[in-house]
């Protein structure tokens, strides 16, 4: 008995590597932390945060209650970088600057923002109370969870996704305006209101790969981009640590017209993109050109790190130290060619949600997507219904490839 209560008792955090998985792993708090990430002392936080490097993705479970204050402060805490919130009544350091849900858009429906934590953005499905937990905005709230329907260019049929249970990876993708505004450090999504975990879905990788991967409904899956890499071939090495990845100005809006790939991926060009002289007023100095390879800061691990569905033109520094610039569809089909091994099922953590899991990951190091289809396949063919909280804040810096 005694011994038992002294287990209980815990001093420091401690870090558990996910068993059997390719990536990720489990936090617990101090005690003196009272269950808020927030109150973590220095050590720990430092802990913490070599432990998001690393493994890439971290899940604190049992933080239901967390306040969305705490889940700013904490997501703020990883990047010194982050530049003071500017007065300027917008979304005060949020990943995405103000055309976020510009009509356009292909982020436009994703999600609403915490009143009070205008950086926590509220991601789900359904309709919400005013008093219902997660949502403090004092009025009904109407949530839509992505599917892939509304965005790929070949979608699954209603009896595929009811009847057969299946699904796709909607976006992969990493967190990031892409256009004046730095990738943020870290992601937090807190899953306040989540379906039954027993109900699962098949992802149908559709490409003749034979792929499949059965996961929990509306789990959210990572890849770790380190892994993408050391499945490059030498040669494919040798042009991601040359290569710069130039994004389209305001890329989700130049997107919004077109479809992905049936792996959400990148996108099939078909020449649909909104057209630079009908997009939202852009200047040239905010286009962002990053390199594919981002360094890790912990690990110093090279990480192959491309938001295949936004970007617009590769530029790759030859041997003789000229430089060859590929085209949109050449782009979106070399980086499709080298991301695709990095998300076959043995690569891919699927985490599957429980009410209360507090997930950090390493945006720069990490591609994540949203998974599962929500509309008529809870009981009596409602819909499900699903409330996350998500804070993620643009760095001060962009991210780097130390050895180029
Ligand atoms: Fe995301």
């Amino acid at each position: 008995m005694t011994q038992s209560i002294s287990n209980m008792h815990r001093e420091e955090i401690t870090v558990t590597p996910l068993e059997g998985k390719a990536l990720g792993c489990t936090v617990t708090l101090p005690d003196y932390a009272n269950n808020d990430p927030a109150n973590l002392n220095e050590d720990d936080f430092t802990t913490l945060k070599a432990a998001v490097q690393t493994h890439l993705v971290v899940v604190i479970p049992g933080q239901k209650e967390l306040l969305p204050k705490s889940q700013y402060l904490l997501t703020k805490r990883f990047d010194p970088s982050i530049p003071e919130p500017k007065a300027d009544g917008g979304l005060g350091g949020y990943g995405h600057g103000k055309e976020f849900r510009h009509e356009q858009s292909v982020l436009r429906k994703d999600g609403t923002s915490v009143k009070s934590q205008p950086q926590v953005q509220i991601l789900g499905q359904g309709v919400f109370e005013a008093d219902e937990p997660g949502n403090e905005n004092g009025e009904t709230i109407s949530l839509t969870h992505p599917s892939h329907t509304t965005f790929h260019k070949d979608v699954l049929s209603e009896e595929e996704i009811k009847v057969q249970n299946k699904t796709r990876f909607y976006r992969w993708h990493i967190d990031s305006a892409l256009y004046g505004l730095s990738p943020p450090m870290v992601t937090t999504l807190l899953g306040i209101r989540v379906p039954p975990s027993t109900s699962t879905q098949t992802i149908d990788y559709n490409d003749g790969s034979g792929d499949q991967l059965e996961l929990t409904r509306g789990a959210t899956c990572f890849v770790s981009g380190a892994k993408a890499f050391e499945l490059l071939l030498d040669e494919d090495k040798q042009f991601a640590l040359n290569t710069t990845v130039e994004y389209a100005p305001h890329p989700y809006i130049f997107i919004g017209p077109a479809k992905a790939t049936s792996d959400g991926l990148t996108m099939v060009t078909e020449g649909k993109e909104t057209p630079f002289d009908q997009l939202p007023e852009w200047e040239e100095s905010k286009v962002k050109k990053l390199p594919m390879v981002w360094t890790n800061p912990t690990t110093k691990e090279p990480h192959l790190q491309v938001h295949g569905c936004c970007l617009y033109k590769l530029h790759t520094k030859q041997p003789d130290g000229s430089v060859k610039t590929l085209d949109l569809k050449e782009s979106r089909e070399k980086v499709h060619s080298l991301m695709r091994p990095a998300i076959s099922p043995q690569h891919v953590l699927a985490h599957g949600w429980q009410e209360g899991d507090l997930v950090i990951f390493f945006n720069r190091g990490v591609w994540h997507s949203v998974t599962g289809e929500f509309k008529g396949v809870g009981a009596g063919n409602k819909d499900e219904r699903r409330l996350m909280h998500q804070c993620n804040i643009a760095s001060g810096l962009d991210p780097v490839n130390v050895s180029a």
